[in-house]
């Protein structure tokens, strides 16, 4: 929806907030009585406009609009009063930070956090497209909760994240989900204060999404889930257009924050006490491009080293854009950590070439040599998809030797599923499922004697340690990670929650080490 379309909706839908109670009566009826074909048109406002993944891919030239003017709407701020919300977070850290934000937005209109959903008044279901079976488990959800909105009318549900940015998905709920009040795409987030306001005193299905290169938009509230480790956005979007992924549909144009901005919320996490950042980004490597300066991820490291923070991670990484510059300012070690996710996807040439990866094996082994000769110690850990169409017993072959060749810690493993709009959906899915299910078994049990054999080697080390709290398995233990992120736990008082201090490993596992304390508990960066 544009500036103009949405004037025009504001014109139409003008209502009377005094009578939202026979609204939600109204509501209700709506809910019960629609049949699906009646549906588009009638239910919805007059400037409906569908998600279109043809715009999404557009890359225009136009400047990226920064704004910094944010606020809530006066008549919304105090909304949520004795109200609840509950945020169900599916996908990436992207959409992990994107959730940050929404509750930071709904905690500034007055909402209190709640994860029981028969107390929430709002439930989001920030959702990921990245795969089939993500979007399955939110349509699941989905159905999960219609008894439950049948029982509240007044309840909000509204689904937003990259599924509300795909023409599919949302006619479906259209046709299928008429319970759902809000849908609201990856670039409508700061949209959403308002957006509540229609869903509440309206009898339609709010919808605001827009499939555009995107803008950025400064000094959004956030609510942080932890109070140890943060995430800062660098940069929105991806340019890559690998064929078989969505995100550049999704999340629209590559965009990089300004560098100032991103010092600034370093520095505030820093001064409120974190003691690891995560610099997030689709394409991280990419940081700057878009800038009328000159200005890349090696000078922003460099400038975040100086800040007195103990850790900073950065993902994720594509090796195309991986630099000299940046080595040279990771190679300097200080509060960078050398553990670099850069994921390969295939050690087949001849299917990266199809995947529009844009390197070859041959010069992602140059990038890790590389890599290697700068930081010795480095860990690096890689994704990777199996059954893309055409993959030959050979090319999976490939996929394995390379895994092997680089000594890759651990990886993320995927078996590749299809996604309407992107180049590689035209294409015969011509692998068969067992085909498939067998080469992932095959990497899988070569992924985890590899990082096995990672982890025996940390068996009588001391390792640096921040520690997040009780162990998700064991309440009588801690747990924490090494800076090469490997998951320790280990028996010490709590005091040392929030502190980096020293393990002694006794055993590894084989996706984490088991340790107990140095002595007395101090912390050390
Ligand atoms: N921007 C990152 C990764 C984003 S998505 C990068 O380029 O590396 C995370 C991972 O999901 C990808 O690395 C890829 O391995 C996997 N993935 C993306 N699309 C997929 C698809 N259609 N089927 C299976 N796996 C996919
Ligand atoms: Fe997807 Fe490729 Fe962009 Fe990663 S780089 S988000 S895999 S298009
Ligand atoms: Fe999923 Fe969107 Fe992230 S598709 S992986 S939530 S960018």
């Amino acid at each position: 929806m544009n500036e103009q379309q949405r004037k025009q909706a504001s014109q139409i839908k003008q209502v009377d907030p005094t009578d939202i109670k026979s609204d939600q009566d109204s509501n209700l009826e709506r809910i019960q009585s629609i049949d699906s074909d009646e549906l588009i048109g009638k239910y919805f406002q007059a400037t409906y406009e569908p998600p279109n993944m043809k715009k999404a891919k557009k890359r225009l030239k136009k400047d990226v609009d920064v704004h910094y003017d944010f606020s809530i709407p006066k008549e919304m701020q105090n909304i949520g009063k004795d109200k609840k919300f509950l945020i169900r977070t599916y996908g990436c850290q992207m959409n992990e930070h994107d959730t940050e934000v929404m509750a930071g937005l709904l905690t500034d209109m007055g909402y209190q956090s709640t994860d029981d959903t028969n107390e929430a008044d709002v439930i989001l279901l920030n959702t990921c497209a990245i795969r089939e079976n993500a979007e399955n488990k939110v349509f699941g959800e989905i159905g999960h909760l219609k008894p439950l909105k049948l029982e509240k009318p007044d309840l909000i549900i509204g689904v937003c994240g990259c599924m509300s940015q795909e023409e599919s998905v949302v006619n479906r709920i259209l046709q299928k989900h008429h319970f759902i009040d809000m849908i609201f795409g990856t670039h409508n987030i700061h949209r959403l204060p308002s957006l509540l306001k229609e869903a509440m005193f309206s009898k339609a299905m709010v919808m605001e999404v827009w499939s555009k290169e995107g803008d950025i938009i400064e000094n959004l509230p956030k609510v942080r889930k932890g109070k140890i480790k943060g995430w800062v956005n660098i940069m929105y979007g991806c340019d890559k257009f690998c064929t078989y992924c969505i995100v550049p549909y999704t999340r629209g144009k590559e965009r990089s924050r300004m560098p100032e901005d991103i010092i600034q919320e370093v520095r505030q996490l820093a001064a409120a006490g974190y003691k690891e950042i995560t610099l997030l980004g689709q394409n991280v490597n990419a940081y700057g491009k878009d800038l009328e300066f000159e200005y890349g991820l090696g000078q922003l490291m460099e400038e975040i080293s100086k800040i007195d923070i103990p850790r900073v991670r950065f993902t994720t990484s594509h090796p195309r854009d991986f630099d000299d510059r940046l080595i040279e300012v990771l190679a300097q070690g200080g509060n960078l950590l050398d553990h670099i996710h850069l994921p390969v996807q295939s050690g087949s040439s001849e299917v990266l070439r199809v995947m529009a990866r844009r390197y070859t094996r041959e010069e992602y082994l140059v990038l890790v040599d590389k890599i290697r000769k700068a930081m010795p110690n480095a860990t690096l850990t890689t994704d990777i998809i199996v059954g893309f169409p055409n993959e030959t017993d050979e090319q999976f072959e490939d996929t394995m030797t390379l895994m092997e060749e680089v000594g890759f810690e651990s990886a993320y493993t995927y078996i590749y599923s299809p996604r309407e709009g992107t180049p590689s959906a035209k294409w015969e899915d011509n692998i068969p499922m067992e085909v498939k299910k067998e080469r992932l078994q095959r990497l899988n049990a070569l992924v985890n004697k590899q990082s096995a054999e990672a982890m025996k080697k940390y068996e009588g080390q001391t390792v640096k340690v921040l520690v997040e709290g009780e162990s998700k398995k064991n309440p009588d233990v801690l747990s924490g990670y090494t800076e090469r992120n490997k998951l320790v736990n280990f028996k010490a008082p709590n005091s040392v929650i929030g502190k980096i201090i020293e393990v002694k490993i006794i055993k590894a596992k084989t996706w984490s080490l088991d340790g107990e304390l140095v002595e007395k508990a101090v912390e050390v960066n």
